[in-house]
């Protein structure tokens, strides 16, 4: 069980577009995936057609409160096979202020997911789908993952956007004392073949990471960002197209690189 946070602390990058298609693309290719939302938003709870239900979240284990759910009730299953998740909920908000004085705040979700690992039935990828801010919930999903997973939007000033990233996830590698986290890579998002910026971002992110960044680029595509709206994932939205074949393919690059 590889636990993989996607995470960049900017949003409207393609974070939750990225977990959601990637795991639906794993879960098709018969990997067993638990998608995570860890974003109050909820979207990607949406994005799958799952309902958004109060207590149904990860709030009460990230609170330390006793009564909670375990990791393993809270998951549920999407109208995927392989594909199961836990559910965000508005009030994973409240966790960046009812935590501040805990001295376990930043480690939480890294102890129950160890647990889960070494309890609970097989699990191939957990993607933690990170909200975009840089708090207790992105610092318990970096703390508690393997690998971080960076989805970066090709437009102007992308590589500062970049190295502000990088050096987020050295800190908090430090502050999480989780020292074994790796870089999974850099997905590039939102590509527009038309423009010569989508071109220059590609050349210089590859320049600056080289293998770091997947070869897989995922194209700016209209049916990606419908596909939220009617709660399916893209690879049930829109299964042909070009959006569907990227992620696919992302997911395909994706289980090459493990070894
Ligand atoms: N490749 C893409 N093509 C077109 N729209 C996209 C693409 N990726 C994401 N979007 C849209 O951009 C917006 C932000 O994406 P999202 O995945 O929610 O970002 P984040 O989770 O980083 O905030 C959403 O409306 C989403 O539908
Ligand atoms: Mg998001």
């Amino acid at each position: 069980m590889k636990i993989v946070a996607v995470a960049n602390q900017k949003g409207g990058v393609g974070k939750t577009t990225t977990a959601v298609n990637l795991s639906a693309a794993l879960a098709e290719a018969e990997r067993e995936i638990l998608l995570i939302d860890l974003d109050p938003q909820a979207n990607a709870s949406s994005a799958l057609g799952v309902e958004v239900v109060a207590g149904r979240s990860l709030h009460g284990i990230l609170t330390g409160d006793e009564n909670a759910r375990s990791v393993s009730e809270q998951i549920q299953p999407t109208p995927y096979p392989h594909l199961s998740i836990v559910t965000s909920e508005l009030d994973l908000a409240g966790c960046e202020i009812q935590l501040a004085a805990d001295i376990n705040r930043l480690t939480r979700l890294r102890t129950v997911l160890h647990d889960y690992r070494a309890t609970g039935p097989k699990i191939d990828f957990v993607v933690i789908d990170c909200p975009p801010s840089l708090g207790v919930l992105m610092t318990n999903a970096l703390a508690a993952a393997d690998s971080v997973l960076v989805p970066l939007q090709c437009e102007y000033l992308a590589l500062e956007g970049l190295a502000k990233i990088l050096e987020m996830i050295e800190r908090i590698k430090q502050v999480s004392g989780n020292g074994a986290l790796i870089l999974e890579g850099v997905v590039l998002t939102m590509y527009d073949a038309r423009t010569n910026l989508s071109q220059q971002v590609v050349s210089d992110v590859r320049n600056h990471l080289g293998r770091q960044v997947f070869d897989t680029i995922i194209p700016r595509s209209i049916r990606l960002s419908e596909a939220p709206g009617h709660g399916k994932p893209i690879v049930a939205y829109d299964p042909s197209g070009v959006g569907a074949q990227s992620y696919r393919e992302l997911a395909r690059e994706f289980l090459a690189r493990q070894t």
